[in-house]
């Protein structure tokens, strides 16, 4: 079995996020925008696999955010492009992102058990509990108002998943959701289970996370704040016997001077931005999901613009290693990185930053 580099103690890890999606996360017009091809993800991933970048996360969206570029529009369905990664690739962990609500609990453990034998223990489950009522509405389904149901209903969705997971013997399970009758996993995952993932932001999802993630994702915005928020949640998850690292996203333009990268945002995030498809993502955000603290609505939106809210990481290889390294002190486990253009961009942050965060003594 291949190491899961999710396992991996004392290693700031750092992955990709939304290659899988048209735009990635740049919710920009620029012609050199993420296109987001299995042609292109499976260069990318090779790219990051030969360079030991740590994990490749994708987002789960079925319908876009309109505006010019109808944002997200296009999107690669996340288990079959983790397969396809897994299946070429070494050593990265590649995860599926997995909305309970649109996914059977029976037919997503199997899935996982199936392309974690393909990666040969490299795979990893990110679970989303719902917020994006039209998309809801799109797949005939109804998200719940409250969040107690769609915790409650995440909760019993993955008992099944870990259940199924625990044994191969048959068994009955006679929830509120799910009533199943002599159903069992076969095969289960290499190590028994795999990393898990949450994003959650409200009471409730922090509940759900500390109870059942490896990780818990949340933004960057201000980290001071972080460093509290990071705090707050070990405690809660130690109070109940468990571990939970705190991950993040950030959105790198990465150039041999300042005012080149700072030339380049303003170009694509400010300029070139397509602000429709960036006012449909914040509204829906804040109508439906607590991830982004609501009382930073203004500086929300511009990050948006950049990096789907992501922490920014702009400028040279030393101002954005120096931002990377500030995650790490604020208490991060790691970090998901996005670019306009991931193929083309990637090689140089590798070149020069990585070898400052091996220096640093991080990686
Ligand atoms: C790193 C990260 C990954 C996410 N991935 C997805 C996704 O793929 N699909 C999705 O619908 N929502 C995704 N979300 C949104 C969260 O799942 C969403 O904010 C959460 O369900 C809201 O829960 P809350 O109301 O408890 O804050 C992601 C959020 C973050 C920060």
């Amino acid at each position: 079995m291949t190491k899961n580099m999710m396992l991996a103690e004392n290693r700031f890890l750092l992955g990709t996020f939304s290659s899988n999606c048209s735009s990635g996360m740049s919710v920009t017009k620029v012609e050199e925008r993420w296109q987001n091809t299995w042609e292109n993800n499976l260069s990318l991933g090779r790219l990051l696999d030969d360079a030991g970048i740590d994990f490749m996360l994708p987002i789960a969206r079925w319908i876009g955010y309109g505006g010019d570029t109808d944002f997200h529009g296009g999107v690669l369905e996340t288990m079959t492009w983790a397969a396809g990664l897994l299946a070429s690739t070494k050593q990265i962990s590649v995860f599926a992102t997995i909305h309970t609500a649109a996914n059977h609990p029976v037919v997503v453990a199997k899935q996982i058990a199936t392309i974690d034998q393909i990666g040969n223990g490299r795979a990893g489950l990110n679970i989303v509990a719902g917020w994006n009522k039209p998309e809801y509405e799109a797949l005939g389904l109804t998200l719940p108002d409250d969040h107690e149901t769609r915790y409650a209903y995440a909760q019993e969705w993955f008992d099944v998943v870990r259940k199924l997971w625990a044994s191969k013997e048959y068994f009955d399970s006679d929830g509120k959701y799910f009533q199943l009758k002599g159903v069992h996993g076969d095969p289960l995952p290499l190590r028994g289970d795999v990393p898990i993932i949450n994003a959650a932001g409200s009471p409730q999802g922090r509940e759900f996370a500390t109870d059942n993630a490896n990780f818990l994702f949340t933004p960057a915005i201000d980290l001071a704040r972080s460093t509290e928020e990071i705090a707050e949640l070990k405690t809660q998850a130690s109070a109940k016997n468990r571990k939970v690292d705190v991950l993040t996203f950030s959105h790198v333009i990465c150039r041999p001077t300042e005012e080149e990268a700072l030339a380049y945002l303003e170009h694509t995030a400010k300029t070139n931005a397509d602000w429709e498809a960036v006012d449909n993502l914040v509204r829906l955000q804040f109508a439906h999901a607590h991830s982004f603290p609501h009382e930073l609505l203004a500086l929300i939106r511009d990050r948006m613009a950049m990096g789907h809210g992501g922490f920014p990481l702009i400028g040279t290889p030393d101002q954005v290693a120096e931002g990377i390294l500030s995650l790490h002190r604020a208490g991060f486990a790691g970090t998901t990185l996005s670019f306009v253009d991931y193929v083309r961009e990637f090689p140089y942050f590798r070149d020069t930053v990585l070898p400052k965060l091996d220096a640093a003594g991080i990686r």
